[in-house]
């Protein structure tokens, strides 16, 4: 991380200037909860170590000039009338935040941006919303605007989607900006209500797998889903006029009606409702330690979204049937929106490398083909370096 701070310092300086502000925003992990903020379930992420770092300063101008250090590649345009989407795709998760800051009545000025990250891009860490996090914590400090956490996730949000035009819930942005230290983050995505659980045991490490099988499906896949939710609670509703979505079904309700909804949308729900019930559960093991049953709720989750979602893909099953065969492992699962990216592993601190090794090893005799591993740490939201 300290070498990357450096990058963006020395490549701001060389660009715009000696004045910058300088932010630190995370990516994060979802230890279980996946497919449930957009149903106004719950979730459990947290922010880890890895992240975007970003150089940010006014420049008295009305345009904007951003430099994107690991693609190399600059953007500048006008802030007036209607901001246009750029066919560089990345600047636009900048521009979706200046887009909703300005419909949110705060008048932005033109600025300077250099961000970098040590996130891979595409992997289900989030690298997306910490860019959008970045960039409006550090409008936020330019102009001096006092706007709270549980605002400004909704704000990075709504700049996904409406302006990228990904229909992504609030979970990754939430978490960006409010993860702590040594604590997962249990988020109701509904009333926003969120609680903190100790992720900080000495003896247990996060170990992320990347297939770096990036599919561009993702998206359109996702906003399908979205919609089959969205259809199996308007089904719903006609027996039950006060659901207002899966958050409030109960399994009972959804198997008395499975004849009544086209498969597809049966199974699309029945993950969803029981996903949310692992939720609850399994942060109930995390109070008691009880890591076992917290790892077996991990593998529940990966088959949910295996074969009712069907979100999963070939890459992503293969590592969590390797993992779950290893000495040291409670628990694995596919991680993110899914159809690529990385599996999530909690794993014993002593068979960390055990394990590395021979995922690695196993992954790629199967499938001939590499992954990458990354250890992760669970760390703290969005946060000002320096000014
Ligand atoms: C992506 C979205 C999140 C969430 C997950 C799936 O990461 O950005 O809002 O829906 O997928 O849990």
């Amino acid at each position: 991380m300290e070498q990357l701070i450096q990058q963006i310092k020395k490549e701001f300086q060389h660009r715009f200037g000696d004045s910058y502000k300088l932010i630190k925003s995370p990516g994060r992990v979802n230890l279980i909860g996946e497919h449930t903020d957009y149903n106004d379930g719950f979730v459990l992420p947290a922010a880890i170590d890895k992240g975007i770092v970003l150089a940010i300063n006014p420049n008295n101008t009305n345009t904007c000039r951003f430099y994107a250090v690991d693609k190399k590649e600059s953007f500048e345009t006008e802030i007036s009338g209607n901001l246009k989407k750029s066919d560089q795709g990345w600047p636009n998760y900048l521009l979706g935040v200046v887009d909703q800051l300005r419909k949110h009545g705060f008048e932005v000025d033109g600025f300077d941006c250099v961000f970098g990250g040590n996130v891979p891009i595409g992997a289900g860490m989030s690298s997306s919303a910490a860019l959008e996090c970045g960039v409006l914590f550090g409008l936020a400090e330019l102009n001096g605007w006092d706007i709270p956490p549980v605002e400004m996730a909704k704000i990075a949000q709504k700049a996904e989607n409406e302006f990228v035009g990904v229909q992504c819930g609030i979970m990754d942005q939430f978490a960006s900006l409010n993860g702590k230290e040594g604590y997962a983050l249990k988020l109701d995505c509904r009333s926003l209500d969120y609680e903190y659980f100790p992720f900080n045991r000495d003896d247990i490490q996060i170990v992320l797998c990347d297939t770096q099988v990036r599919r561009e499906l993702a998206s359109s896949e996702y906003n399908m889903r979205r919609e089959q939710c969205e259809q199996g609670v308007e089904i719903l509703q006609q027996w039950n006029p006060e659901i207002e979505s899966l958050r409030d079904v109960e399994l009972t309700l959804l198997f008395q009606h499975e004849q009544d909804m086209d498969p597809t949308i049966f199974k699309r729900c029945k993950y969803v409702v029981e996903e949310n019930k692992r939720v609850i559960q399994a942060c109930n093991d995390l109070h008691q330690g009880a890591m076992d049953s917290f790892g077996q709720r991990m593998y529940q989750s990966h088959a949910g979204l295996r074969h009712e979602y069907e979100v999963s893909c070939e890459e992503l099953d293969v590592l969590v049937n390797i993992a779950r065969n290893l000495e040291g492992v409670f628990g694995a699962r596919m991680m993110g929106g899914g159809f690529g990216g990385c599996t999530i592993n909690v794993v014993q601190e002593d068979h960390v490398d055990s394990f590395t090794n021979q995922i690695k090893e196993k992954y790629e005799k199967q499938m001939d083909k590499e992954i990458k591993v990354y250890r992760t740490k669970v760390s703290s939201g969005t946060h000002l370096i320096s000014s």
